[in-house]
């Protein structure tokens, strides 16, 4: 083994984000935030684009700080917002390394009151945008994309996906769902979009702390706690851990996966008092 072997190994290196680009939708909160933020403190050029502009306004102020960060307020939802979206990342950016789909929404409601247009919105929100805005993110992925450094598409999806949630009380029929085929549609574009070097995976994080979040840790924390194997919630560098690791030269090989985030809540089955 040569000095060169060595140097590839050295986490600096190997973990390396300096000097990519990246779009964060759902940027502008929660997971989004602290992703975008983890990006630019490693030296990544970062768009975060969220629905609300104040929202927008307010992220891009405290994101700044880190590094060079740009903000705009579009609905994934929507396809001219889309399209300006994806304009507004290649004048910024010039080309993309890594694209994270992350703007989510949920619904929870009992099955006789559970409203037709909620489960619509919320599978567009969380599937059928992550299509659309991907297949036309393509050209700008390829044009930062090499065999040796793919670029990379990473897909927030979720450990209910994985699991049918419990400790929300209230039926989430749309979210799970729409989670479950996220990580679907991961594999089938890592299959198509590798022989064009963009590798394509999901994070599937248990619970953290963000406004979804904001009611069930208020009423269940103790129940969510409970629930996780490691009996606690998830912290946000464990977010930006896994997104570096997928980002950078150490994850480009890893293709295709659907990684739980989530102290082992998914494989297990509910409350064990007795492990405490
Ligand atoms: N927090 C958790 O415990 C957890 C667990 C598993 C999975 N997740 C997933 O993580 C992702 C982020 O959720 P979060 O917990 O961080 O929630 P959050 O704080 O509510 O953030 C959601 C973000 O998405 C944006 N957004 C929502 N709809 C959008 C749309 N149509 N177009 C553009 N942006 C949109 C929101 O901003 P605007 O309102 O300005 O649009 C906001 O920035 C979601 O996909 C969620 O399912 C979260």
């Amino acid at each position: 083994m040569g000095q060169q072997d060595n140097n590839n190994y050295v986490t600096n290196s190997l973990f390396s984000l300096e000097g990519k680009t990246a779009l964060v939708t759902g940027g502008s909160s929660g997971l989004g935030l602290i992703m975008a933020k983890g990006l630019l403190c490693n030296g990544v050029r970062v768009v975060i684009a969220s629905r609300n502009q104040e929202k927008c306004d307010m992220a891009l102020a405290e994101l700044s700080e880190f590094g060079e960060c740009w903000a705009l307020a579009a609905d994934v939802t929507d396809s001219e917002d889309r399209a300006r979206l994806l304009q507004f990342v290649e004048e910024k950016l010039g080309g993309l390394s890594i694209l994270i789909n992350n703007a989510g929404a949920n619904w929870g409601a009992k099955l006789e009151e559970y409203p037709d247009d909620g489960f619509a919105k919320v599978i567009n929100t969380n599937l059928t945008a992550v299509f659309s805005l991907t297949r036309d993110a393509v050209p700008l992925l390829s044009k930062s994309a090499t065999a040796e450094d793919p670029s990379r598409i990473i897909n927030i999806g979720s450990m209910d996906g994985i699991h049918v949630p419990i400790v929300q009380r209230v039926p989430t029929f749309a979210y799970s769902s729409s989670k479950a085929a996220l990580h679907h549609l991961t594999r089938s574009f890592a299959v198509e979009l590798a022989a064009r070097h963009i590798t394509v995976n999901a994070i599937a994080p248990g619970f953290f702390e963000s406004k979804m979040t904001d009611y069930v840790f208020e009423h269940y924390k103790k129940d969510i706690e409970d629930d996780c194997p490691l009996h606690r919630v998830g912290k946000p560098e464990e977010m930006v851990g896994i997104v570096t690791y997928l980002a950078s030269r150490a994850g480009a090989y890893t293709n295709g996966t659907v990684i739980p985030v989530d102290g082992g809540t998914s494989i297990s089955k509910g409350k064990r008092p007795w492990t405490k």
